[in-house]
């Protein structure tokens, strides 16, 4: 199949590299890409905001399935204007990643669909957000209304940090204050053709820059697969899936079909296990970065068989995805300063190192090549990926491969995946 992905980070290399492990003879073409996605496949120079573009490049160049990977191309409304000329779209519509762009619509919806979520307060000034701080008590959670970048939640004990983080997010819209959910969080991943949807196996994410959860919230520093723990309240991580399915996605995914806002591409489920059962934090309208690292080397399914059949509303016919039961691990090299600060421009060796390593490999996200060295050219720099037999394996490699890679001042969690290693 001729393929066309959109995006640049370790996600999209690590979708690359499981659309490559098909061994199907795919074509593949990354807009923009990185270094790393430029090493293994074709790259062009294509805004992936531009869907007129976007789309017109599809056309000229014979492409199957076009894959959005991040949520900007799709919250800017790439996929409509490529869905409109007739070619298969793995990903949202304008209309549809409201999901993940406003936290209104999300709550919306999960409240017309029974979807079980935190309580939300909205507040368009600071006298109704101190009012809905002082209502839901602490620990306070805030969050910005649009994409904020990772940067837009705040959960503190501290009354007057949540009271400074909403009169800063107030500048540039409504805020939503929200009952604080306690528990482990689930990654779980549906793909959606609008109608039906097939689940991936379950990830945790770990969004805090440090060791020990401490620090500010990231993209996300690392993340394993699958998640041993749900055995302690579940049969199976079937039984786990089947009911998130029945109560978050299938509902979703309806009652956005019911809207004339059909679904189509990855519903990414943020939840909470909390003591009173399953609730979402957040929606996403993508693959999650980075959990998608370890996710996708272990799925057995062809992913591009998942995928186009979403993207063509036949995902009722398509197989139920299976998967390895390997363990997977991925730790983030960040650059010095992230997340508010990056340092770009240092040299990266190593990598080759690492990836010769028996069951790891390096995806990347934020590289590329100045004056014939590899440089990092953001935050999020490196996705260190294993897998093993044994969480204690993967684990071991990946942190192997860490040490083979050295970028200058890059900061990286010690932690990953060190509660599932018994
Ligand atoms: P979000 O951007 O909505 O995923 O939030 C970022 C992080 O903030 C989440 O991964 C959680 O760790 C935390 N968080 C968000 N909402 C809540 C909540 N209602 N209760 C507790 N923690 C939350
Ligand atoms: N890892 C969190 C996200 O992709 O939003």
């Amino acid at each position: 199949m001729r393929i066309l992905v959109l995006g640049s980070g370790a996600r999209e290399h690590a979708i690359i590299t499981a659309l490559l492990a098909e061994r199907a003879g795919h074509v593949i073409t990354a807009a923009p890409g990185n270094a790393g996605i430029a090493a293994d496949v074709e790259t062009v120079s294509l805004d992936p905001t531009n869907g007129a573009l976007v789309a017109e490049y599809a056309i000229e160049n014979d492409v199957e399935l076009v894959v959005v990977g991040p949520e900007a191309p799709l919250i800017a409304g790439v996929a409509d204007p490529v869905r409109t000329r007739g070619i298969a779209v793995f990903g949202p519509s304008k209309a549809a990643a409201q999901l993940e762009g406003s936290k209104a619509f999300a709550k919306r919806i999960m409240s017309e669909a029974g979807v079980p979520t935190g309580r939300p307060v909205y507040a368009g000034t600071v006298d109704e957000a101190v009012a809905a701080i002082d209502e839901l008590g602490a620990p306070y959670v805030v969050k910005a209304d649009g994409l904020a970048a990772g940067k837009g939640v705040l959960v503190t004990e501290d009354r007057q940090a949540a009271i400074d983080h909403a009169t800063y997010w107030l500048q540039h819209g409504h805020v939503v204050v929200e009952e604080f959910l306690d528990g482990e969080e689930v990654s779980l991943f549906f793909l959606s053709d609008g109608h039906d949807v097939r689940a991936l196996s379950p990830a945790q994410d770990y969004k805090r820059l440090a060791d020990g959860d401490v620090g500010p919230n990231t993209g996300g520093m690392g993340a394993y697969s699958p998640l041993p723990w749900l055995a302690e309240r579940w049969a199976s991580e079937r039984a786990f899936v089947d009911e998130v399915t029945d109560l978050v996605a299938l509902p979703t995914v309806r009652r956005l079909e019911h809207e004339g806002t059909p679904f189509v591409g990855l519903l990414y489920c943020g939840l909470i296990v909390t003591e009173q059962g399953v609730r979402v934090i957040e929606f996403n309208a993508r693959f999650g970065d980075p959990e998608t690292q370890v996710v996708l080397p272990r799925l057995a399914t062809p992913l591009s068989s998942l995928m186009l059949a979403a993207a063509t509303g036949q995902l009722a016919a398509a197989p139920e995805p299976s998967f390895r039961p390997d363990a997977a691990v991925t730790v983030v090299l960040a650059s010095e300063g992230y997340p508010e600060n990056p340092k770009t421009g240092r040299v990266i060796t190593g990598i080759d190192a690492a990836n010769a390593r028996d069951g790891v490999s390096v995806a990347h996200a934020a590289t590329g090549v100045l004056d014939g060295d590899l440089v990092a050219t953001g935050g999020r720099v490196l996705s260190v990926v294993a897998t093993g037999s044994t969480f204690a394996e993967a684990r071991d490699r990946a942190y192997a491969g860490v040490a083979d890679i050295s970028l200058d001042g890059a900061q990286f969690r010690t932690d990953i995946a060190a509660k599932v290693v018994r």
